[in-house]
Protein backbone atom coordinates (compact mmCIF):
# COMPACT_ATOMS: atom_id res chain seq x y z
CA UNK A 1 0.00 0.00 0.00
CA UNK A 2 1.07 3.70 -0.28
CA UNK A 3 1.00 5.65 2.54
CA UNK A 4 1.39 9.61 2.10
CA UNK A 5 2.26 11.76 4.49
CA UNK A 6 1.22 15.37 4.82
CA UNK A 7 0.57 18.73 6.63
CA UNK A 8 0.06 22.21 6.39
CA UNK A 9 2.76 23.31 7.99
CA UNK A 10 6.78 22.50 8.66
CA UNK A 11 7.32 21.31 11.84
CA UNK A 12 4.82 19.74 12.84
CA UNK A 13 6.75 16.06 13.35
CA UNK A 14 5.83 14.19 9.49
CA UNK A 15 8.87 13.40 8.91
CA UNK A 16 10.42 12.38 11.97
CA UNK A 17 7.09 10.06 12.86
CA UNK A 18 7.01 8.83 9.52
CA UNK A 19 10.96 7.76 9.64
CA UNK A 20 9.83 6.19 13.04
CA UNK A 21 6.93 4.15 11.93
CA UNK A 22 8.82 3.50 8.58
CA UNK A 23 11.77 2.11 11.19
CA UNK A 24 9.01 -0.13 13.02
CA UNK A 25 7.08 -1.66 10.02
CA UNK A 26 10.61 -2.95 9.13
CA UNK A 27 11.51 -4.14 12.78
CA UNK A 28 7.79 -6.06 12.47
CA UNK A 29 9.26 -8.14 9.63
CA UNK A 30 7.62 -5.73 6.87
CA UNK A 31 9.31 -4.14 3.45
CA UNK A 32 9.38 -0.91 3.95
CA UNK A 33 10.22 2.13 1.72
CA UNK A 34 10.51 5.66 2.37
CA UNK A 35 10.18 8.78 -0.46
CA UNK A 36 11.51 11.52 0.12
CA UNK A 37 9.05 13.96 -1.73
CA UNK A 38 9.96 17.33 0.84
CA UNK A 39 11.36 18.62 -2.60
CA UNK A 40 12.35 21.85 -0.73
CA UNK A 41 13.81 20.35 1.66
CA UNK A 42 14.39 16.64 1.14
CA UNK A 43 16.20 16.24 5.38
CA UNK A 44 14.80 12.30 5.61
CA UNK A 45 18.36 10.83 5.21
CA UNK A 46 19.50 12.89 8.55
CA UNK A 47 16.78 11.65 10.31
CA UNK A 48 17.65 8.23 9.22
CA UNK A 49 21.60 8.80 9.85
CA UNK A 50 22.65 8.00 6.80
CA UNK A 51 26.13 10.15 6.38
CA UNK A 52 26.41 12.32 3.00
CA UNK A 53 22.50 12.51 2.35
CA UNK A 54 21.14 14.59 5.70
CA UNK A 55 19.62 17.14 2.90
CA UNK A 56 19.34 14.99 0.03
CA UNK A 57 21.68 13.10 -2.14
CA UNK A 58 24.69 14.21 -4.36
CA UNK A 59 24.38 11.43 -6.53
CA UNK A 60 22.42 13.00 -9.17
CA UNK A 61 20.38 10.39 -9.32
CA UNK A 62 17.81 11.38 -6.39
CA UNK A 63 14.02 11.52 -6.89
CA UNK A 64 14.06 15.24 -8.19
CA UNK A 65 16.11 14.42 -11.23
CA UNK A 66 13.79 10.79 -11.67
CA UNK A 67 10.75 13.22 -12.01
CA UNK A 68 12.23 15.61 -13.89
CA UNK A 69 13.86 13.11 -16.28
CA UNK A 70 16.91 12.74 -15.96
CA UNK A 71 17.69 9.35 -14.50
CA UNK A 72 15.31 6.07 -14.98
CA UNK A 73 15.77 5.15 -11.91
CA UNK A 74 16.00 6.94 -8.72
CA UNK A 75 18.80 5.92 -6.31
CA UNK A 76 17.75 3.55 -3.40
CA UNK A 77 19.74 3.67 -0.05
CA UNK A 78 19.52 0.63 2.33
CA UNK A 79 19.11 2.68 6.02
CA UNK A 80 20.54 -0.83 7.39
CA UNK A 81 23.97 -0.75 6.15
CA UNK A 82 23.83 3.01 5.46
CA UNK A 83 23.23 4.21 8.73
CA UNK A 84 26.08 6.21 10.98
CA UNK A 85 24.54 4.76 14.28
CA UNK A 86 26.36 1.57 14.97
CA UNK A 87 22.91 0.16 16.41
CA UNK A 88 21.40 0.52 12.59
CA UNK A 89 23.77 -0.68 11.25
CA UNK A 90 23.03 -4.40 10.99
CA UNK A 91 19.27 -5.37 10.22
CA UNK A 92 17.99 -7.29 12.84
CA UNK A 93 16.76 -11.08 12.78
CA UNK A 94 13.43 -10.68 11.08
CA UNK A 95 13.29 -6.93 10.07
CA UNK A 96 11.99 -6.25 6.78
CA UNK A 97 14.09 -4.07 3.71
CA UNK A 98 14.25 -0.06 4.55
CA UNK A 99 14.90 1.16 1.64
CA UNK A 100 14.96 5.33 1.66
CA UNK A 101 14.63 7.25 -1.98
CA UNK A 102 16.33 10.27 -1.15
CA UNK A 103 15.53 13.91 -2.92
CA UNK A 104 18.73 15.67 -4.66
CA UNK A 105 20.54 18.07 -2.34
CA UNK A 106 20.36 20.59 -5.09
CA UNK A 107 16.93 20.37 -5.62
CA UNK A 108 14.12 22.61 -4.54
CA UNK A 109 9.96 22.85 -5.27
CA UNK A 110 8.94 22.11 -9.08
CA UNK A 111 5.63 22.58 -10.64
CA UNK A 112 4.26 19.39 -11.74
CA UNK A 113 3.62 18.60 -15.08
CA UNK A 114 1.93 15.42 -17.17
CA UNK A 115 5.12 13.56 -17.86
CA UNK A 116 6.09 13.48 -14.27
CA UNK A 117 2.62 12.40 -13.06
CA UNK A 118 3.18 9.20 -15.42
CA UNK A 119 6.64 9.07 -13.61
CA UNK A 120 5.32 9.13 -10.57
CA UNK A 121 3.05 6.36 -11.00
CA UNK A 122 5.55 4.23 -12.72
CA UNK A 123 7.27 4.22 -9.53
CA UNK A 124 4.83 3.94 -6.89
CA UNK A 125 3.36 1.14 -9.19
CA UNK A 126 7.08 -0.78 -9.04
CA UNK A 127 7.36 0.07 -5.59
CA UNK A 128 4.03 -1.28 -4.58
CA UNK A 129 5.27 -4.63 -5.94
CA UNK A 130 7.83 -4.49 -3.97
CA UNK A 131 7.36 -3.63 -0.86
CA UNK A 132 4.37 -3.69 1.90
CA UNK A 133 4.28 -0.11 2.76
CA UNK A 134 5.41 2.79 0.86
CA UNK A 135 5.73 5.96 2.51
CA UNK A 136 5.97 9.10 1.00
CA UNK A 137 6.82 12.61 2.80
CA UNK A 138 5.52 14.93 1.09
CA UNK A 139 6.02 18.31 0.86
CA UNK A 140 4.20 20.56 3.82
CA UNK A 141 0.86 22.88 2.65
CA UNK A 142 -0.83 22.45 -0.47
CA UNK A 143 2.19 21.51 -2.43
CA UNK A 144 3.26 20.52 -5.33
CA UNK A 145 4.30 17.21 -4.47
CA UNK A 146 0.94 16.82 -2.89
CA UNK A 147 -0.81 17.56 -5.78
CA UNK A 148 1.50 15.32 -7.78
CA UNK A 149 0.74 12.17 -5.32
CA UNK A 150 -3.36 13.33 -6.11
CA UNK A 151 -2.91 13.61 -9.93
CA UNK A 152 -1.14 10.18 -9.82
CA UNK A 153 -3.06 8.32 -8.19
CA UNK A 154 -6.03 8.85 -9.46
CA UNK A 155 -4.90 7.77 -13.13
CA UNK A 156 -6.22 4.35 -14.88
CA UNK A 157 -3.64 2.54 -14.26
CA UNK A 158 -3.13 3.41 -10.35
CA UNK A 159 -6.79 2.73 -9.30
CA UNK A 160 -6.96 -0.94 -7.98
CA UNK A 161 -3.60 -0.05 -5.29
CA UNK A 162 -4.49 1.02 -1.84
CA UNK A 163 -3.38 4.33 -1.14
CA UNK A 164 -3.59 5.89 2.45
CA UNK A 165 -3.31 9.55 3.44
CA UNK A 166 -2.12 10.43 7.58
CA UNK A 167 -1.93 14.29 8.21
CA UNK A 168 0.26 15.20 10.73
CA UNK A 169 -0.31 18.52 12.83
CA UNK A 170 0.79 19.38 16.56
CA UNK A 171 -1.90 20.10 19.65
CA UNK A 172 -1.96 23.98 19.52
CA UNK A 173 -4.91 26.14 18.18
CA UNK A 174 -2.78 27.18 14.98
CA UNK A 175 -1.91 23.58 13.99
CA UNK A 176 -5.23 22.07 14.07
CA UNK A 177 -6.88 25.00 12.58
CA UNK A 178 -4.27 24.61 9.91
CA UNK A 179 -4.73 20.42 9.27
CA UNK A 180 -8.20 21.36 8.92
CA UNK A 181 -8.20 23.57 6.63
CA UNK A 182 -5.62 21.67 4.42
CA UNK A 183 -8.00 19.00 4.16
CA UNK A 184 -11.67 20.38 4.48
CA UNK A 185 -11.02 23.62 2.94
CA UNK A 186 -11.73 25.26 -0.78
CA UNK A 187 -8.23 24.43 -2.50
CA UNK A 188 -7.48 21.17 0.00
CA UNK A 189 -6.88 17.95 -0.19
CA UNK A 190 -10.81 16.62 -0.59
CA UNK A 191 -11.57 19.17 -3.07
CA UNK A 192 -8.14 18.96 -5.17
CA UNK A 193 -8.43 15.12 -4.96
CA UNK A 194 -11.78 15.13 -6.37
CA UNK A 195 -11.06 17.51 -9.19
CA UNK A 196 -8.48 15.00 -9.94
CA UNK A 197 -10.55 12.40 -10.47
CA UNK A 198 -10.96 10.61 -7.02
CA UNK A 199 -14.18 10.16 -5.39
CA UNK A 200 -14.32 12.67 -2.63
CA UNK A 201 -15.98 10.25 0.09
CA UNK A 202 -13.84 7.75 -0.77
CA UNK A 203 -10.37 10.13 0.00
CA UNK A 204 -12.12 10.92 2.96
CA UNK A 205 -12.40 7.52 3.82
CA UNK A 206 -8.48 7.19 3.20
CA UNK A 207 -6.82 9.93 5.09
CA UNK A 208 -6.89 10.17 9.39
CA UNK A 209 -5.15 13.07 11.22
CA UNK A 210 -2.26 12.18 13.48
CA UNK A 211 -1.47 14.15 16.35
CA UNK A 212 1.98 14.93 17.43
CA UNK A 213 3.75 15.79 20.79
CA UNK A 214 1.68 15.66 22.81
CA UNK A 215 1.44 16.07 26.48
CA UNK A 216 -1.22 14.03 27.72
CA UNK A 217 -2.71 16.18 30.52
CA UNK A 218 -4.04 13.33 33.00
CA UNK A 219 -0.52 11.22 32.47
CA UNK A 220 1.34 10.42 35.84
CA UNK A 221 4.69 12.14 35.19
CA UNK A 222 3.25 15.66 34.83
CA UNK A 223 3.19 15.47 38.25
CA UNK A 224 6.57 17.98 38.34
CA UNK A 225 4.51 20.33 37.42
CA UNK A 226 2.71 22.59 39.25
CA UNK A 227 -0.88 22.34 39.94
CA UNK A 228 -1.56 25.49 38.15
CA UNK A 229 0.09 24.58 35.06
CA UNK A 230 -1.41 21.17 34.83
CA UNK A 231 -4.76 22.96 35.27
CA UNK A 232 -4.30 25.23 32.22
CA UNK A 233 -2.77 21.76 30.43
CA UNK A 234 -6.50 20.30 30.79
CA UNK A 235 -8.15 23.48 30.41
CA UNK A 236 -6.03 24.20 26.90
CA UNK A 237 -6.35 20.30 26.08
CA UNK A 238 -10.36 20.50 26.69
CA UNK A 239 -10.37 23.43 24.45
CA UNK A 240 -8.39 21.85 21.69
CA UNK A 241 -10.71 18.92 22.11
CA UNK A 242 -13.97 20.93 21.09
CA UNK A 243 -12.12 23.05 18.42
CA UNK A 244 -10.97 19.85 16.52
CA UNK A 245 -14.06 18.33 16.59
CA UNK A 246 -16.08 21.47 15.58
CA UNK A 247 -13.56 21.37 12.64
CA UNK A 248 -14.27 17.85 11.40
CA UNK A 249 -10.95 16.64 13.10
CA UNK A 250 -12.27 15.21 16.35
CA UNK A 251 -11.65 11.86 17.86
CA UNK A 252 -13.19 9.63 15.18
CA UNK A 253 -10.94 11.03 12.25
CA UNK A 254 -7.58 10.12 14.33
CA UNK A 255 -5.31 7.65 13.98
CA UNK A 256 -2.57 8.39 16.63
CA UNK A 257 -1.63 10.79 19.17
CA UNK A 258 2.24 10.25 19.31
CA UNK A 259 3.58 11.75 22.73
CA UNK A 260 6.14 14.43 23.20
CA UNK A 261 9.54 12.58 23.82
CA UNK A 262 12.22 14.95 25.16
CA UNK A 263 14.76 13.08 23.08
CA UNK A 264 12.89 13.76 19.67
CA UNK A 265 12.42 17.79 21.14
CA UNK A 266 15.78 17.91 20.93
CA UNK A 267 17.29 16.00 18.33
CA UNK A 268 15.39 14.51 14.46
CA UNK A 269 16.24 10.64 14.81
CA UNK A 270 15.24 7.34 14.99
CA UNK A 271 14.78 6.25 18.59
CA UNK A 272 16.57 2.62 18.40
CA UNK A 273 15.71 0.12 21.00
CA UNK A 274 19.14 0.49 22.41
CA UNK A 275 18.13 4.27 22.76
CA UNK A 276 15.24 2.88 24.55
CA UNK A 277 16.43 -0.23 26.85
CA UNK A 278 20.19 0.65 26.82
CA UNK A 279 20.64 4.03 26.90
CA UNK A 280 17.34 4.87 28.19
CA UNK A 281 16.98 8.74 26.79
CA UNK A 282 13.51 7.15 25.14
CA UNK A 283 10.46 7.24 26.49
CA UNK A 284 8.14 3.50 26.28
CA UNK A 285 4.95 5.35 25.47
CA UNK A 286 6.72 6.98 22.29
CA UNK A 287 8.00 4.16 20.83
CA UNK A 288 4.53 2.08 21.59
CA UNK A 289 2.99 4.70 19.73
CA UNK A 290 4.68 4.50 16.37
CA UNK A 291 4.81 0.28 16.84
CA UNK A 292 1.06 1.02 17.08
CA UNK A 293 0.55 3.55 14.42
CA UNK A 294 2.70 1.27 12.22
CA UNK A 295 0.28 -1.88 12.70
CA UNK A 296 -2.47 0.55 12.17
CA UNK A 297 -1.31 2.19 8.43
CA UNK A 298 -2.13 -1.61 7.25
CA UNK A 299 -4.97 -2.53 9.56
CA UNK A 300 -8.53 -2.34 7.59
CA UNK A 301 -10.23 -2.75 11.28
CA UNK A 302 -8.24 0.70 11.91
CA UNK A 303 -9.73 2.52 8.87
CA UNK A 304 -13.81 1.85 9.11
CA UNK A 305 -15.82 3.55 6.83
CA UNK A 306 -16.32 6.55 8.99
CA UNK A 307 -19.84 7.99 7.78
N1 LIG B 1 6.82 13.16 19.43
C1 LIG B 1 7.65 14.19 19.44
N2 LIG B 1 8.07 14.75 20.60
C2 LIG B 1 8.90 15.82 20.61
N3 LIG B 1 9.40 16.39 19.51
C3 LIG B 1 9.04 15.88 18.32
C4 LIG B 1 8.14 14.76 18.21
N4 LIG B 1 7.97 14.49 16.89
C5 LIG B 1 8.74 15.37 16.22
N5 LIG B 1 9.38 16.21 17.05
C6 LIG B 1 10.31 17.29 16.69
O1 LIG B 1 9.59 18.32 16.04
C7 LIG B 1 10.42 18.95 15.05
C8 LIG B 1 9.70 18.94 13.71
O2 LIG B 1 9.58 17.60 13.28
P1 LIG B 1 9.71 17.19 11.75
O3 LIG B 1 9.43 15.75 11.65
O4 LIG B 1 10.98 17.70 11.18
O5 LIG B 1 8.48 18.02 11.17
P2 LIG B 1 7.97 18.22 9.65
O6 LIG B 1 8.46 17.07 8.86
O7 LIG B 1 6.50 18.27 9.80
O8 LIG B 1 8.53 19.54 9.21
C9 LIG B 1 11.72 18.16 15.03
O9 LIG B 1 12.67 18.84 15.80
C10 LIG B 1 11.33 16.84 15.66
O10 LIG B 1 12.43 16.16 16.25
MG1 LIG C 1 9.91 17.10 7.33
Amino acid sequence: MLLFAASDKGGTGRSVTSCNVAFRSALANREVCYLDFDFGSPTAGAIFGIEGVFNGTRSGGGLHSYLQGRVANPERLDVWGASERSSLRLRPAGAGQLALFPGDASGSEFPTTAEMVKLCAELFLRLEEQFDVVIVDLSAGRSYATELALKATALPSMRKILSRWLVFHRWTNQHVNAAAGLVNNPGGILELGARCGHDRDDLQNRLRFVRTAVIDPFAEDISILRPSQIAFLRDSNAKLIELASSLRIGRTTVLAQIPLDPLLQWREQLISDNDLYERKIANQATVEAFEKLARDVIDDDAWEVLR
